[in-house]
This record gives structure tokens, C-alpha cells and sequence, in this order.
């Protein structure tokens, strides 16, 4: 596998304040103008997405900024999964394997209709919520007045302050629960007929509603709408699976994370 690092992107967040309803793309087309005056930044683009960014470069760096205008619950789900993070030693480990694994198989891009980094997060807490002996709680269920989606804005940062560490009876080494994570979604979860939920750290039947009729089906934590909707092509929904499948085989032979192949480009 190639294990270096590409751009790392930052994700900012406009906070308007008051009353008045502005139109994100309206808010975001003026600034593009005011960054265009900058000489330290580069590379603007006005992205209309459902949720419409303005993604720029610091010139000369490889950082690069998404601004998005009032999308608070990107704040709110921030704190939740750093809450994750510092709960146990081995979960940003595991994430970060588990990002490295997908996107060198080329299933980590929304945008050509794969996973999210932030799907896949949620994926790997999921597994991690729903072994017999768990490696994570239900942070939310567990600290509800911590991560009240109703919270002011502005007291979501210390919300979670005073979370004390899980400690959980699951002592598996870091290459048993990667294992076990690819098993998990190459033999047992049902995509067809769950919902992920980290929320409620277990899956949900799916119900008929327009959100869950997608291939694959992860509940946001905050808005309980789907982030992997981005996943909307069978093929690409067939390569995934298939990705879990063939690793799960080759990583459960080998041991070893380099004797995975590289993904075919299938864009
Ligand atoms: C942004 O959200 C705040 C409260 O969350 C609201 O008062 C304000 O009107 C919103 N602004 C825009 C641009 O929608
Ligand atoms: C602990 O985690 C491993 C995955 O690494 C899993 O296979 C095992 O079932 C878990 N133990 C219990 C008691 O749930």
C-alpha cells in the first residue's frame, strides 16, 4: 500500500448570526470576489453542492479550506467524533488504517460516487459499538446533555469536556479489529435491510422512506438524514462490497496490510 499523505483539507464553517436567511451561495459568491483581491490565496472555486462551499488554497502550502455558510451540524458532529477519538487509545489508529485502505482501493470519494471519509468513520465506530464485548459506547446515549442537537453553537466545544475514557473488557489487538471490521461488512451486516446508527450503537431496520431507499445507508448522527448517498450506483455499491469481500480474504491469509493490491480505477 502507499502510505503517503496527500492534501489535507480543513473544513471551515461561516456562523451568521441573526434572523435574517441568507442564500449560502449568494454569501459565498461575494466572498469569492473579496478572496480574489487576496494575494496569499489561491485556487477559489465556488462548489454547488447540496451543501454549497467555497474551496481555496493557501498559495504555496498544500492546505486547502471548504467554507460552508451556517452548516453548524459539520460543528456538532466534529465534537461527537473527537469525543470518539480520545474514548479509546486505538480508534484514530484504526481510522486512519482504515482511510488509508479505502482510498488506496479508490472506494474514498464521494464525489465519484463512493464512501466519505466521514461514511467511513461512522462505518468504523459502528462495527466497534456493535461487537458482543463493545469497544465503544453510544456517546450520545451515554452523555445526551453533552451532544444536545439543540445546543447553542457556541457551547458545543466544551460540551463534551468531561467525558471520561471508555474502558472497555475488549482487549483485540489493532489488526483483530481491522480484521474484524472487514469480516463484519464482508459477511454479516445486511446492507440491503439496515441502517447504520451510531447514535443508537446498533443497525436499524431500514424503514420505506425516501432517505433509506439508498444501496448503503448511514444515519448522521445530528439530522438522522443518510451520508452515504453519494453511493448511488450499483456498480460502484458492487465494487465496495467487493473491496470488504477480497480484503477480508487476503488480510485473513497474509496478516499483511501490503499484500492488499491496488483497486482498479473506476471512475
Ligand atoms: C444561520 O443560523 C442561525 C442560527 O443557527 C440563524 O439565526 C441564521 O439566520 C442563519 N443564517 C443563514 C444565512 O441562514
Ligand atoms: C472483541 O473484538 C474482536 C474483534 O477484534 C471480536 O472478534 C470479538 O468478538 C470481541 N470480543 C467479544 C467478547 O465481543
Amino acid at each position: 500500500m502507499d502510505w503517503a499523505a496527500g492534501a489535507v483539507t480543513a473544513d471551515l464553517c461561516l456562523v451568521l448570526k441573526g434572523n435574517k436567511r441568507h442564500d449560502p451561495i449568494h454569501v459565498l459568491s461575494v466572498l469569492q470576489r473579496l478572496f480574489r483581491s487576496l494575494s496569499y490565496v489561491e485556487r477559489i472555486q465556488l462548489i454547488r453542492a447540496k451543501v454549497p462551499i467555497l474551496r481555496f488554497r493557501e498559495k504555496g502550502s498544500d492546505l486547502e479550506f471548504d467554507l460552508n455558510v451556517n452548516n453548524t451540524v459539520g460543528i456538532r458532529n466534529t465534537f461527537l467524533l473527537r469525543s470518539y477519538a480520545y474514548a479509546d487509545l486505538r480508534i484514530r489508529p484504526m481510522i486512519l488504517v482504515v482511510k488509508k485502505w479505502a482510498r488506496h482501493n479508490q472506494i474514498n470519494d464521494a464525489s465519484k460516487g463512493t464512501l466519505s471519509s466521514y461514511t467511513l468513520v461512522l462505518m468504523v465506530l459502528h462495527y466497534l459499538q456493535t461487537l458482543n464485548e463493545p469497544v465503544l459506547p453510544s456517546l450520545q446515549r451515554d452523555y445526551p446533555e453533552c451532544f444536545n442537537p439543540l445546543m447553542d453553537i457556541d457551547a458545543v466545544p466544551d460540551g463534551p469536556k468531561h467525558i471520561p475514557p471508555y474502558i472497555s473488557r475488549n482487549q483485540s489487538s489493532l489488526g483483530e479489529l481491522l480484521l474484524g471490521f472487514l469480516k463484519y461488512y464482508a459477511t454479516y451486516f445486511r446492507w440491503d435491510e439496515q441502517v447504520i446508527s451510531v447514535r443508537e450503537a446498533r443497525a436499524l431496520p431500514k424503514s420505506n422512506s425516501h432517505e433509506w431507499s439508498k444501496y448503503i445507508c448511514v444515519e448522521e448522527p445530528f439530522e438522522r438524514n443518510n451520508v452515504a448517498r453519494a453511493v448511488h450506483e450499483k456498480i460502484k455499491f458492487d465494487i465496495i462490497k467487493a473491496q470488504f469481500v477480497e480484503s477480508w480474504r487476503i488480510l485473513q491469509q497474509r496478516k499483511d496490510l501490503n499484500s492488499i493490491p491496488p483497486g482498479q480505477s473506476h471512475q
